[in-house]
């Protein structure tokens, strides 16, 4: 064997060994996880918030993704983990001289559940909460059984009752539903309160993104713009739409990320109207459109790019003309941005600083219907959304645009009758300066970019 490969294998073995439990995707460093729970932590109001990891998906199919609130939190992206956080009551008004005995720090415990030795087999090894170095491994302060999560909120609990109205956890979640009920059970009540939304309290925390994740969004954003890049060379007339998610798949694959970050949308002709077509079944014609609405998820943060581009290699005169206006209505948002009075989401498209209005102005005092109407009638869609770990990142709407805040311009217009459809789709950050920063600005924009790169210049 030549010392070169004996190397490398000898360098594989070591990573083998120092890696069983290691992970494929970029975490970020542990203080920044353990930073957010004590964020989360201060908003509990001396109660507590439980969460649940993600459970291993039901069809074999299916790759496992995390919770997003949980991975958020944790950074940990296996199924079967609990993440308990106390809040400091001190810091409170839940503490009073009638219940002195309730007092309590900040905890942070993560809960892993029993090894199943038969399934790791399959899944390779797993780690409990014997594991040596586990919280320093996990980066959380404390790391249990799974089997001490119920007793542990009873007697958080059983030492102050008021704690069972504060309780914060996903909604909806089965789980935790049963959690809640075994707690009754054991406290002798019929129920507990209905405990608060998680979400409530993750959404103000996960809206404004730490450096961080912002250079994930952005690696998330370079990869997926390597895959646009490679759909514009590989449209042409002939071509099936799913050909094409196909490529983007394997250029997302190439390029670091894990999967996609939502269903790709490859829709050509008539199919370019349908906002969130899916099927990507169809054979690509000679002067069809085709909006292509597909972007991957890297180290568990989304990007969110669309380009609309001519199945030819070139726009016909009133596929530019739409194309145009969409453009224009796009860089009528951007002008328009003020960081800190800035709105996205305005569905009634009645707020004065939303960029939806900003947008719809654009379209409906540009370009003409057949029937010589304005384009403002197709306007179907809010002009954008936050990203993050989710693509439709949570945030409550309308929502005001600070720095730190990651978020799509995304203005549209479908017109069936002509089977046009254009949306163009890039995702900005807010500076810290306030400024604008396009995460796709590398990606060929109007439409004579679209054309020269497609022609291969
Ligand atoms: N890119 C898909 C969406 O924003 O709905
Ligand atoms: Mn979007």
């Amino acid at each position: 064997m030549r010392p070169v490969a004996r190397f490398v294998l000898f360098a594989g073995f070591l990573a083998c060994l120092a890696a069983p439990l290691a992970h494929a995707i970029e975490k970020q460093p542990a203080a920044v996880y353990h930073a957010r729970r004590a964020a989360l932590g201060g908003k509990l109001l001396g109660g507590v918030a439980v969460l649940f990891a993600a459970e291993e998906p039901l069809l074999d199919f299916m790759p496992y993704r995390q919770d997003e609130d949980f991975y958020y939190l944790t950074g940990w992206d296996e199924p079967g983990a609990a993440l308990l956080v106390v809040g400091d009551s001190s810091a409170s008004a839940i503490n009073s001289t009638m219940y002195p005995e309730a007092g309590h720090k900040y905890e942070e415990i993560l809960f892993l559940p029993t090894r199943n030795f038969r399934m790791e087999k399959y899944t390779g090894a797993k780690m409990d909460a014997s594991t040596p170095s586990v919280a320093q491994r996990t980066g959380v302060d404390e790391v249990r059984p799974m089997t001490d999560l119920p007793k542990m909120l009873n007697d958080l609990i059983a030492a102050d009752r008021r704690v069972a109205g504060r309780i914060w956890t996903q909604a909806g979640n089965a789980t935790a539903t049963g959690l809640m009920q075994l707690a009754a059970t054991e406290l002798g009540t019929a129920s507990l309160p209905a405990p608060h939304d998680l979400a409530d309290l993750t959404t103000e925390l996960r809206v404004v993104k730490d450096p961080g994740e912002i250079a994930l969004l952005q690696k998330a954003s370079d990869s997926s713009m390597a895959a646009q890049r490679v759909m514009m060379r590989a449209v042409r007339p002939g071509v099936t739409e799913a050909t094409v998610a196909g490529q983007m798949y394997a250029a997302w694959l190439e390029y670091g990320c894990e999967r996609d970050s939502y269903a790709p949308i490859v829709g050509s002709g008539i199919n370019s109207t349908t906002l969130h077509y899916a099927a990507n079944s169809r054979v690509m014609q000679d002067g069809d459109i085709v909006v292509v609405d597909a972007a991957c998820e890297y180290s568990m943060y989304a990007a969110d790019i669309t380009r609309t581009v001519p199945v030819s290699g070139h726009f016909t005169p009133r596929q530019r003309e739409i194309y145009d206006v969409v453009l224009g209505a796009q860089k009528a948002a951007i002008d328009s941005f003020v960081a800190g009075k800035s709105k996205i989401g305005d569905r009634y498209l009645t707020d004065p600083d939303s960029l939806d209005l900003a947008s719809y102005n654009y379209i409906n005092t540009h370009g003409k219907s057949l029937d010589g109407k304005p384009l403002g009638k197709y306007w179907i869609h809010p002009v954008g959304h936050m990203v993050g770990i989710d693509v439709h990142d949570p945030s409550i709407y309308p929502a005001v645009l600070k720095p730190g805040m990651v978020f799509t311009i995304e203005p549209g217009v479908y017109i069936p009758e002509e089977k046009i459809g254009v949306r163009i789709e890039c995702t900005f950050l807010v500076g810290a300066d306030g400024k604008l920063i396009d995460l796709t600005a590398d990606l060929p924009h109007t439409a004579d970019e679209v054309e020269a790169f497609m022609k291969g210049k």
